[in-house]
């Protein structure tokens, strides 16, 4: 959702680290594309997907092994221009007639620089700007012999076929990862596959709005949607999305957990209902949830108790709502592509997250889903195209069971007071000292010990708090925030001097992995 009228190309997946930014790469050139696993790409999706090209992606595997991953023969039979990248390109060269040989000498991993060979095409314009490329190499195998009716167009000392073409037939293949960071002109080379595909670059903000709202008033018709907010960005932008399309048939359900930071439930209700004018049940449920966590005290059973009071709280406004049939949820694409896993079985669970998930089924309410298609900082400039505040669409991302995971040990009203008043502070100085968007996520965690510090003349037993800044793309990985020692020194002072409750500040220095973003 919606139904893109778009031109649409398809990225198939073999399970490549990097397949995720093939698609950032074409979305930041205005080009409509979804992520398939291979597994799921046959014939039949083909006819339905109707693609206008296709890319098929890096992966672990070899095309030297028995049961390597292919892609159906019919990808080569539609007529339609396919770029394979590094196990693509393999994969390809093997289907078409070429040959695959195991590394021996030609292994190469990391930077590399290609030159021009002899032929020449569309796919490298403007390419070779000082008579070389820099590109991103990361291949065990290399194709020795390329198939009939292919040319070479740019080669690299461990790669004689680094970017190799079938003019007349519209396929390319290129034996680096033109949408990894560290091929820093990658983009053009995928814009000129684009545009030998005929791809116009329509695919707008604008227009996703358009048919997002067309979309949803086909699929919603008459019918009464709920929303829950919980004030992060994807509900928000989801909800006032829905609002435009259907109106007043919208309600919006924000549960306030007592969990939330400072102002921050006052911040949402006045937006919602006051800028938006969107119907908004405000339920204040912080005696129901502070007292379920009371001597809770083991993370996951945190998580557990927030995710059951929340299934049973929402419901109940629900039902006050009346008669909804359907449940919005801004769920990102992000959620929605199933990567191809090499490593065997799902990924252990290291934290039971709590959205809404659950909710759907318990309730019997179908899903409307408007952000299903759309990567993170999509939503933001989905959010500007719909008029809401800069500062609240840059906002960083606030988990679920809020200040529970930033409160290790038992929960308490006075804890989550000081708590809130540090991390009031600590965004101010952030923000003050104009780094809040350099960073990914920002905020305090109340350690759950005392210490001894003394204060004017007099001993002090109070609190510990720690401070945690990183650096992200997606949550996934992340790197602490390297703060001047004058900033950390200055802000230290003023949550101390500021905030009754607390006499020592450290700042968190572990990266993630092997740390999470998250104390809990
Ligand atoms: P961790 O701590 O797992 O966090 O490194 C990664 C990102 O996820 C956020 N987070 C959550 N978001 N519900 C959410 O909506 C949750 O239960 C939840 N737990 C962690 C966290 O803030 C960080 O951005």
């Amino acid at each position: 959702m919606p139904e893109t009228p778009h031109d649409r190309l398809l990225v198939v997946d073999f399970g490549s680290q990097v397949t995720q930014l093939i698609a950032r790469r074409l979305r930041e050139l205005n080009i409509y594309c979804e992520i398939h696993p291979f597994q799921n790409v046959d014939s039949d999706f083909l006819r339905g997907f109707a693609p206008k090209a296709i890319i098929l992606s890096g992966g672990p595997a070899s095309v030297l092994d028995a049961d390597s991953p292919r892609p159906p023969e019919r990808v080569f039979d539609l007529g339609v221009p396919v770029l394979g990248i590094c196990y693509g390109q393999q994969v390809m060269a093997q289907m078409l007639g070429g040959v695959v040989e195991r590394g021996g000498g030609n292994r190469e991993f990391g930077r590399a620089r290609v030159e021009p060979g002899p032929g020449r095409s569309p796919l490298l314009a403007d390419w070779f700007a000082d008579g070389q490329e820099q590109v991103w190499m990361s291949h065990g195998d290399h194709v020795s012999e390329i198939p009939p009716g292919f040319k070479v167009l740019a080669t690299s000392t461990g790669a004689p076929f680094a970017v190799t073409a079938d003019e007349d037939r519209r396929f390319y293949a290129v034996q680096f990862h033109p949408e990894a960071h560290h091929t820093p002109r990658g983009r053009t080379l995928l814009r000129n596959f684009a545009r030998i595909a005929g791809f116009r670059g329509d695919w707008t903000m604008s227009a996703y709005r358009e048919e997002a709202i067309r979309s949803i008033q086909d699929k919603v018709g008459d019918a009464k949607v709920i929303c829950g907010l919980s004030g992060g960005v994807d509900s928000a932008v989801a909800a006032v999305l829905i609002h435009e399309a259907i109106g007043d048939g919208l309600t919006c359900v924000f549960v306030d957990h007592g969990l939330l930071r400072l102002n921050e439930a006052r911040e949402v209700v006045s937006m919602f209902r006051d800028a938006y004018n969107i119907p908004l049940m405000h339920a204040d449920e912080s005696a129901l949830f502070l007292t379920g966590l009371e001597g809770v005290v083991d993370p996951e059973a945190k998580r557990k108790t927030i995710g059951r009071l929340f299934i049973d709280v929402f419901r109940k406004h629900a039902e006050e709502v009346g008669g909804a049939d359907f449940l919005a949820q801004g769920t990102l694409y992000p959620d929605v592509i199933e990567s191809v896993s090499f490593s065997g079985g799902p990924s252990a669970t290291i934290k039971s997250h709590h959205n809404v998930g659950g909710l759907p089924e318990e309730l019997g309410l179908e899903l409307v889903e408007p952000l299903r298609d759309l990567f993170k900082d999509e939503v933001r400039a989905l959010g500007r195209e719909l008029g809401l505040p800069e500062s609240f669409i840059g906002r960083h991302p606030f988990p679920g069971p809020g200040l529970a995971i930033r409160c290790p040990g038992e929960v308490t009203p006075e804890k989550l007071d000081i708590l809130r008043r540090a991390d009031a502070v600590y965004i101010d100085q952030i923000r003050k000292h104009g780094l809040y968007d350099d960073i990914w996520q920002a905020f305090a965690a109340l350690l759950p010990v005392r210490t001894v510090g003394v204060m004017g003349d007099g001993r002090t037993y109070e609190h510990a708090c720690v401070l945690r800044a990183v650096t992200s793309v997606d949550g996934m990985t992340a790197d602490y925030y390297p703060f001047s020692h004058e900033f950390l020194g200055e802000t230290a002072t003023r949550i101390i001097n500021e905030v009754e409750g607390i006499n020592r500040v450290t700042y968190d220095i572990t990266s993630k992995p092997p740390g999470t973003i998250e104390w809990e």
